[in-house]
């Protein structure tokens, strides 16, 4: 049985004053639960995070990081850095990077592999445009996403990453993929992992489903066959909403 995790993912949002009180509300919110709850935090606000969850059953992330261990890489951060600190996860190849940042299948494959060599959880976004979907490219254009991204690893490193499928287009617009053609797409993430690295790793891999993800419409999505829980933007960002989120099977 695969855990479920419901990540926030804060984008550039919240300042350390700001963040300790979110997670000091949160705690308690989410202190019973049985899944993993993780926030993905702007690098400022790793530290703050980080010491404010201690003792907490929450999980701090990071948005992004560079695939060297140093060098002069202006303005960007390692995974050894990350590390050092105490972050467990670290979300990889988010479409908001692909898009304004240059960030390619390549790139997001060197960062896997660093991120898996820092002991770090990497969550791996994938995602088709919304012409890609339309011209019915949905499921070539993610089956490259995950062939390229995970190309670096070892097999036995595979696992060791949650996938995130977030369609650009409901990123953030309020239009959410239907529940179904969600698992569609996600079932088809897991045959292309089957068919790279066989079905143990298929049935085991965690993945997630990312694209306004909100209480009214978690507990349908996330209690589909192959949907392991949710990569959440703008409904992370109100500690109360998120806690609804997490607690999604007790919302009516
Ligand atoms: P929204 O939940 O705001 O649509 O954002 C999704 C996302 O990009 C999470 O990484």
């Amino acid at each position: 049985m695969r855990k479920k995790i419901i990540a926030g993912n804060w984008k550039m949002y919240k300042l350390p004053n700001e963040a300790i009180k979110y997670i000091e509300e949160i705690a308690p919110m989410v202190a019973d639960t049985t899944h993993e709850v993780v926030l993905c935090v702007p690098y400022v606000d790793l530290f703050y995070t980080l010491l404010t969850t201690q003792g907490t059953n929450i999980k701090i992330g990071a948005q992004n990081m560079h695939y060297e261990t140093q060098g002069a890489y202006t303005g960007e951060i390692s995974g050894e850095m990350l590390k050092s600190i105490g972050t467990q996860y670290v979300i990889i190849g988010h479409s908001e990077r692909r898009q304004y940042y240059n960030e390619t299948d390549e790139t997001v494959s060197l960062k896997l592999k660093k991120a898996i060599e820092c002991e770090l959880k990497p969550i791996f976004c994938v995602g088709e445009t919304l012409e890609q979907r339309e011209s019915g490219k949905t499921e070539e254009i993610i089956k490259t996403q995950v062939k390229i991204g995970l190309s670096k690893l070892e097999k036995t490193q595979v696992n060791n990453i949650t996938i995130a499928y977030e369609p650009i287009w409901a990123i953030g617009t309020g239009k959410t993929a239907t529940a179904e053609d969600a698992n569609n797409t996600i079932k088809s993430i897991r045959t292309e992992i089957a068919n790279l690295y066989g079905s143990d790793i298929a049935n085991e891999i965690i993945i997630l489903y990312g694209g306004s993800v909100k209480p009214e419409n978690a507990k349908e999505l996330f209690n589909m066959s192959d949907i392991d829980g949710g990569l959440v933007g703008g409904a992370s960002l109100n500690a109360e909403e998120f806690s609804k989120i997490v607690n999604y099977l007790k919302v009516i």
